[in-house]
């Protein structure tokens, strides 16, 4: 599938979008995604803990929020993701994850608010987590799913930026996950 290169389109005008930092908004965002619990069956160690929070209203996991650009070579898509906070069974809240439908494509998270972890994995089995706390950018290299988890007391928030033809693929990781898991022992976040 060949997509149109930004510079074969007639040329954009500048926009400016406001964002809350602390709150987790965009403002002016179409409200791309919102998961609840219901929406994460399969994803989480203790199945049936997931079942008693679907049960027990069903509550919203995470949003992310996007003001789309055209989705060409050239253009950067960018979002706020907003992870709330909570655990199913010991495992912290966490996004599905994903690939790169364009594989060969970056992204860039930048924590706003919260703490957390950007757990990622290869295709080819290498694995890697690095810690979100504000202020701090993880760098996600090409061909790297990512999931954040939520390991805090509060919303994960973050602002992401990648190239707007990148996509999204779920790939392997609704049946395999992912090698690292973010669980609560004793309190504390221990990576298994
Ligand atoms: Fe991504």
């Amino acid at each position: 599938m060949k997509k149109k290169d930004a510079a074969s389109s007639e040329i954009m005008n500048p926009f400016a979008v406001t964002i809350g930092l602390d709150e987790g908004l965009m403002l002016g965002a179409k409200n791309h995604l919102g998961r609840r619990a219901s929406d994460m069956r399969g994803y989480y160690a203790d199945e049936a803990a997931l079942e008693q929070l679907v049960a027990a209203g069903d509550p919203l996991h995470y949003e992310v929020f996007e003001v789309p650009v055209p989705e060409q070579a050239g253009h950067l898509m960018y979002c706020i993701s907003k992870l709330l906070p909570g655990v199913v069974g010991d495992e912290y809240w966490m996004t599905k994850g994903h690939y790169h439908e364009v594989p060969g494509t970056a992204e860039i998270y930048l924590c706003l608010r919260g703490e957390g972890y950007m757990v990622m994995k290869t295709a080819d089995g290498r694995a890697d987590a690095k810690r979100m706390v504000r202020g701090q950018m993880v760098y996600v290299p090409p061909f790297w799913a990512h999931r954040s988890v939520n390991t805090g007391g509060e919303p994960l928030i973050s602002f992401c930026v990648y190239p707007a033809e990148a996509g999204h693929n779920y790939g392997d990781i609704a049946t395999e996950g992912f090698p690292q898991r973010v669980f609560r022992r004793h309190g504390q976040p221990v990576i298994e």
